[in-house]
């Protein structure tokens, strides 16, 4: 009665939802903000792909769903460094991956990509976690187009208060990314519209 692939969705977010701990402590981000961030993500990369009838991109959910899942690995390792990090983004003026790096000397895009890898994800779920932040450095072309769905769902989804950590106001879709896609204002306005129902309906699931 659902159809396989809101079943799929559905199946896909109740398994990831049993693995986030009730605060991610270096983030310091209470489980509900972190999983409505992931599921934002999800279902605004879904609705942009549908959209720009990008039909031949693959795992856009599981991806958006699993995009940050190295922040669940180092949450532990960065709460205590917790204060320095939120300072270097608010007072230095840096990003949140420049401030894991200098702070941790890694960031969430690499741990995300090594969980993937040891947990055998898919490659297209590896390389958005380690690219949706810099999705011009992806090495493969053939996954621009999902990085770069995956990488504005997630920008839409901070300026939409669906963030995750502290960098807020400094996040911004890459321009590259804006052009590659074609994506003009009026149409993320269209997805934020007809994303929120769905977003609040998963979000009150788990
Ligand atoms: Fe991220
Ligand atoms: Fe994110």
């Amino acid at each position: 009665m659902l159809g396989e692939k809101h079943l799929y969705d559905i199946v896909m977010s109740a398994a990831f939802a049993h693995v986030i701990p009730k605060v991610i402590p270096g983030y310091d981000v209470p489980a509900k903000e972190f999983w409505l961030h992931n599921i934002a993500v999800a279902v605004f990369g879904e609705k942009i792909a549908a959209l720009l009838g990008i039909e031949d991109v693959d795992m856009v959910y599981t991806a958006g769903l699993l995009h940050d899942i190295g922040k669940l690995a180092i949450g532990s390792f960065v709460a205590d460094s917790k204060q320095a990090l939120a300072e270097s983004i608010r007072t230095d003026d840096m990003t949140l991956i420049d401030a894991e790096k200098k702070l941790l000397g890694t960031d969430h895009t690499e741990v995300g990509e090594q969980v993937g890898s040891k947990w055998k994800l898919p490659v297209p779920i590896q390389y958005s976690a380690r690219y949706h932040h810099n999705p011009d450095e992806l090495p493969d072309a053939s996954y621009q187009p999902l990085l770069d769905i995956i990488h504005a769902a997630d920008g839409l989804a901070f300026q939409l208060g669906f963030g995750n950590d502290f960098g807020e106001l400094a996040r911004r879709i890459q321009p590259t990314t804006i052009e590659r896609l074609g994506l003009k204002v009026q149409k993320l306005e269209s997805v934020a519209s007809d994303s929120l129902e769905q977003i609040n309906e998963m979000g009150s699931l788990f």
